[in-house]
């Protein structure tokens, strides 16, 4: 028994990034032997995540620093989501780009790395915290600061289009910014959506989600119900949706 109690504790200290809401449900609901068996489910899903990582492609070192330097690294979008961005935007031929969310610049930097040399980022936050001249593909990214509703505004208003967009900021806001860039043609037909965090760790499924699962939740809902789009959410990471304009 003891050495069960130990895996399960070896296994809370390794999914300490899982939410407090996970945790309690496991150690409230289940019994502690149930609780140690979905405990060691849960560890070989972490070292899932491991494998994915050490399979796909590594990220370059100027990421890894930026990684490791952001004081909020659980809200960096991480190597798996970069990795299939920078694919994306490959394979689609994306020249335009825009970016809700840009925190410390990782996933700017990241998409714009597979950017062609006339190709154009837009990112926007509240905050500026990015530093963009430490690679020569910064140049191709263009920073607004100020509130992300004031900014769809602003470039509604320029009459942008753009090929690619990835949705990372405020979750609570999703279903606004989807409705505000496809209802204004921000993402033009034949474009491609991402959207980071849409199964926010499992939280969305939960019986009584709270205010962020639940928003994310209504956003899913949107989507799905909306014949102007294609989607798939995808279990990467934190879930990420992948959406075409048709
Ligand atoms: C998850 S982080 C973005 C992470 C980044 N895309 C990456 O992968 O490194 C979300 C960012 O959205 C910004 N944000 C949240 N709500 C916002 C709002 N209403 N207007 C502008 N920025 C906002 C936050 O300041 C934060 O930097």
């Amino acid at each position: 028994m003891e050495n069960r109690s130990g895996k399960a504790a070896n296994a809370i200290s390794l999914l300490s990034s899982w939410s407090a809401n996970q945790l309690q449900f496991l150690s409230e609901k289940v019994d502690q032997e149930t609780r140690s068996v979905l405990l060691d489910i849960l560890r070989d899903c972490h070292s899932g995540e491991q494998y994915l990582q050490q399979m796909t492609t590594k990220q370059p070192f100027y990421r890894q620093q930026i990684a490791q330097q952001t004081v909020a690294q659980s809200m960096v979008s991480g190597q798996l989501v970069a990795q299939l961005l920078q694919l994306l935007i490959r394979i689609s031929g994306a020249r335009t780009i825009l970016e809700l969310g840009t925190l410390t610049g990782y996933s700017a930097l990241a998409m714009a790395e597979v950017l062609p040399d006339d190709g154009r980022l837009i990112t926007c936050d509240r905050i500026a915290q990015a530093n963009f001249n430490m690679v020569p593909w910064g140049a191709k990214i263009e920073f607004r600061l100020g509130l992300i509703g004031d900014t769809l505004e602003q470039l509604i208003a320029e009459k942008w289009q753009f090929d690619f967009v990835f949705l990372d900021a405020d979750k609570r806001n999703y279903s606004n910014y989807f409705r505000t860039i496809i209802d204004h043609n921000l993402l033009r037909s034949g474009g491609i959506l991402c959207a980071d965090n849409t199964l926010f760790r499992g939280e969305v499924w939960q019986l009584k989600p709270s205010a962020i699962p639940l928003a994310i939740d209504e956003f899913n809902r949107l989507v799905a119900q909306d014949d102007r789009v294609e989607q798939i959410l995808l279990p990467l990471r934190d879930g990420l949706t992948i959406l075409y304009r048709h």
